[in-house]
């Protein structure tokens, strides 16, 4: 057969063949909603900067994750928003912290029908903004933080959660964080590890959402990856799994394709990847515009993380794609 006679088209002739050699199926399943959920809130308080997406009451929170489960999501994040912070940022820890008000409340109401995960990081809950504790010279100090995130996985592992998932990215986290669970008998509790997380721009709606900021106007560059760089993602990703991660995760993800594809076929543990709060709100604010069609780019956008490797994905679109796609 000479290669003119090849046609590839009669593989798209209609929508019935495109789906039956579909590589590639999109599902709520697929998906992770990440919840925040603040200290005190009376109702659902909108987040200018993430339209669609709220700081919830326990009351909210627990309605919205309700909603999303029975239209088919399994994985929800907690990210807790607290009224104080301090600069060891003990609320992440304290038994009563939000975050662990938000797992046991989310535990009761949905049980074992919902994969409860929480954000397993300091700087929520730390008054100078960053994701660990300082030291004299005001950097962070890796070993120290390490230890206050083991105080934070009990904490939560208390609560009930069911996927720890440390973000700070300090250096023997996943290990540490493994062996304080196992040495309270938390031997059922997971690790989503946010292996490779890129200090990155896309992250700035999150930190309105969760009221962040760095004093002084510092950054994350001397703990988070250098997006210049594509082979120490491999590494971190290699550490975690060898210190005990149920599951890795490459954080943002539609800059990061290649990382995606790059970490997969290293994995015999299921992939996530984190669609973040900047290219969430770039899209609905192309779509407000009447730019761009919103639905349509988010469903291109997550089908492509999933094309690249990943099997689960965190994104906002969660909200309102769960039951449709
Ligand atoms: C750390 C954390 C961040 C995000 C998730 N976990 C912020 C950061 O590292 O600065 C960002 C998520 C997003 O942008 O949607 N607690």
């Amino acid at each position: 057969m000479s290669p003119q006679q090849r046609r590839p088209r009669r593989l798209r002739a209609n929508a019935a063949i495109r789906d039956l050699v579909a590589e590639t199926h999109l599902a709520t399943s697929d998906l992770i909603a990440p919840l925040f959920v603040k200290q005190d809130a009376d109702g659902p308080i909108p987040i200018v900067s993430l339209p669609g997406i709220f700081q919830h009451s326990i009351d909210s929170f627990c309605k919205e994750a309700e909603r999303l489960s029975a239209l088919g999501i399994r994985g929800f994040m907690i990210f807790g928003v607290p009224n104080e912070k301090d600069p060891f940022g003990s609320q992440g820890y304290a038994p009563d912290g939000i975050t662990q008000q938000a797992i046991a409340a989310l535990k009761a109401s949905l049980g074992e029908s919902a994969v409860v995960m929480a954000d397993l990081c300091l700087d929520e809950f730390t008054d100078h903004g960053h994701c660990g504790v300082l030291n004299s010279r005001g950097r962070v100090d890796n070993d120290a933080t390490v230890e206050l995130y083991c105080e934070m996985a009990i904490a939560q592992a208390n609560a009930g959660v069911d996927f720890v998932a440390p973000s700070g990215m300090m250096d023997g986290q996943v290990g540490a964080i493994r062996d304080a669970l196992d040495g309270q008998g938390f031997i059922d509790v997971g690790i989503l590890a946010y292996s490779a997380k890129y200090a990155s721009a896309f992250y700035g709606p999150f930190r309105d959402a969760v009221g962040v900021q760095i004093v002084g106007g510092g950054d994350r560059k001397g703990y988070q990856q250098d997006f210049r760089n594509a082979r120490e993602a491999l590494l971190e990703v290699d550490l975690d799994v060898a210190e005990g991660a149920d599951m890795v995760m490459v954080k943002p993800a539609s800059s990061y394709l290649d990382i995606i594809a790059a970490v997969k076929p290293r994995l015999t543990i299921p992939l996530a990847a984190y669609q973040v709060s900047g290219e969430y709100a770039m899209v609905k604010a192309a779509d407000a515009a009447g730019y761009v069609d919103g639905r349509a780019i988010a469903i291109e956008q997550l089908t492509a993380i999933k094309r690249a490797g990943a099997d689960l994905i965190l994104s906002y679109f969660s909200h309102e794609l769960a039951g449709t796609i």
